[in-house]
């Protein structure tokens, strides 16, 4: 079983047929929704500048094709039952559609979530109206409809232009306990102003033409009490607001500026994560996000001081949640444990040569920790940007660049060439060239011929171009950076 605060690249189904049975007390995810798009994650650089790059964080459409086939097969047979009737039931409705296909795909993990939850355990399904309805019957199937506790519908103002329909603005988030004997603290909605009053230990009220205090503090209402000037006194030990109910309409939507954005497409916000860590987990128990994206249960979990275990298929996400950490909880930095990353030069050379993209979101994301760059036109082939504070020019914040360029297999010294007149069209004054083998000396020459950048305010050289070889990695030895650049974790 894997520690606290791992975070695994990788496919959750994979991950969590790994894990044991009712081993996790509490699972909060927000899968894609079927929504038809390709999420792009749109960069800013630190000035707040509105970049022209976006990088696709992944793929929200689904078709049928052998993989849904597959696990279609395993839910019918392998697995059967209710949800295996299910599946076949839905198939004769829906066919072999790009719904069916995303439906199939859900089936196969929530058949594991189920699996790996405590008997004392709960799932909360975040989707939005575009499957929910489907979702529900797949999760009745294989959660029961007796575990169904709740339909939570997040509302937020999101203002869109539709003409010939209401505005849509809810998501859908499904709560289901594993059985009765679930973890459950009742919340309530206790206001600012209810808040102060409790902080100031006693209230007043009338009730049928006589006055009375509420005591919540004695102490703090010593003076009132002993002051004779009451009717009636009222002890009151629990300071309760209304309970929670299931429409949730005072958590936001990120807003541009909020802290906690991390750019990522789809990111929810850490508030609504942490009322459901709240009400369905306890201290130390172990939350698990198996889409966790860029770790919003992770942080909330974190907050709560809950154990978790976050998963995600890509390296721009699990790279997303350590610059998350690093955001709100730093002195974590040494305390995360990463899987599904390359762990020495074999598993990361064995990268390169499967999976170029992947290889290359590692390198910028998780090596480098720049913001990956992925647009692939008229950028010169740049994958990754890091922009670093120089001190003020005429009173503002300065800015320098620093860019980056995986070469993933072999390479030349005309693309050597060409990174530095990238480098010069990027206006970047800072360029390293990751690479996985080593540069011949002629490489080294051109490198070489871009000088030395010398920083404006700390007493730093750098090179202008630098040749990194991705083994020096596992060797604790990174390109040198200017100052300013965010700790590695
Ligand atoms: C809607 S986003 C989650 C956003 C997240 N709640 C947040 O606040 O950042 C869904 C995530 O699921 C991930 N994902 C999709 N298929 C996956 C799979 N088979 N295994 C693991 N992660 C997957 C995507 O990469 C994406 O990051």
């Amino acid at each position: 079983m894997h520690d606290n605060r791992t975070l695994i690249r990788g496919d959750n189904l994979e991950e969590m047929r790994k894990f044991p049975d009712a081993c996790v007390d509490l699972i909060a995810t927000d899968p894609p929704f079927n929504s038809k798009r390709d999420y792009f994650v749109p960069y800013r650089d630190e000035r707040g500048q509105e970049p022209d790059s976006l990088v696709k964080a992944f793929t929200d459409t689904w078709t049928w094709g052998d993989a849904a086939e597959e696990t279609c097969r395993h839910l019918i047979v392998e697995e059967g039952g209710q949800i295996g009737a299910t599946i076949q039931g839905l198939q004769q409705f829906l066919h072999e559609t790009p719904m069916m296909a995303y439906l199939v795909m859900m089936a196969a993990r929530i058949v594991e979530m189920h699996r790996i939850l405590k008997d004392t355990g709960s799932l909360y399904l975040h989707c939005d109206p575009s499957a929910s309805h489907y979702l529900k019957i797949v999760t009745d199937a294989v959660f029961g409809n007796k575990n169904f506790r709740n339909e939570i519908v997040w509302h937020y103002g999101k203002w869109t232009n539709v003409t010939n329909q209401f505005q849509r603005n809810h998501d859908i988030i499904f709560f289901y306990s594993k059985s009765e004997n679930h973890t459950f603290n009742k919340l309530f909605n206790i206001t600012k102003a209810r808040d102060a009053v409790y902080e100031r230990g006693w209230d007043t009220n009338r009730v049928d033409g006589k006055s009375q205090l509420i005591v919540y503090d004695r102490e703090k209402a010593k003076t009132k009490i002993e002051s004779g000037q009451y009717d009636n006194i009222v002890y009151r030990t629990e300071k309760k607001g209304a309970a929670f109910s299931d429409g949730w309409l005072d958590i936001p939507i990120l807003n541009s500026q909020a802290k906690e954005r991390a750019g990522y497409p789809t990111q929810k916000p850490i508030a609504l994560y942490e009322r459901i860590v709240k009400a369905s987990s306890n201290k130390g128990d172990l939350v698990l996000d198996p889409f966790c994206g860029c770790g919003t249960t992770l942080m909330a979990a974190e907050s709560q001081e809950r154990q978790w275990i976050g998963i995600d298929l890509t390296y721009l996400a699990t790279g997303a949640v350590k610059m998350q950490i690093e955001k709100f909880f730093p002195q974590l930095r040494d305390n995360v444990t990463i899987t599904g990353t390359p762990e020495d030069e074999t598993t990361a050379l064995q990268l390169a040569r499967t999976d170029s993209r992947g290889f290359e979101e590692w390198c910028v994301t998780h090596v480098l920790k720049f913001k990956s760059n992925a647009k692939k036109v008229a950028d010169g082939g740049i994958d990754g940007t890091y922009t670093f504070p120089i001190g003020k020019v005429k009173g503002r914040q300065a800015y320098g660049k620093m860019v980056a360029q995986v070469k993933g297999g072999t390479y030349t010294l005309s693309q050597v060439r060409d990174f530095r007149t990238a480098m010069q069209n990027e206006k970047a004054d800072l360029g390293v060239l990751v690479v996985t083998r080593k540069p011949t000396q002629g490489m080294l020459n051109e490198a070489q011929r871009s000088g030395i950048y010398q920083h404006p305010v700390y007493e730093m050289s750098i090179p202008c171009v630098q040749i990194y070889e991705i083994q020096d990695y596992f060797k604790g030895i990174l390109p040198k950076m200017p100052y300013g650049v965010k700790q590695l974790l």
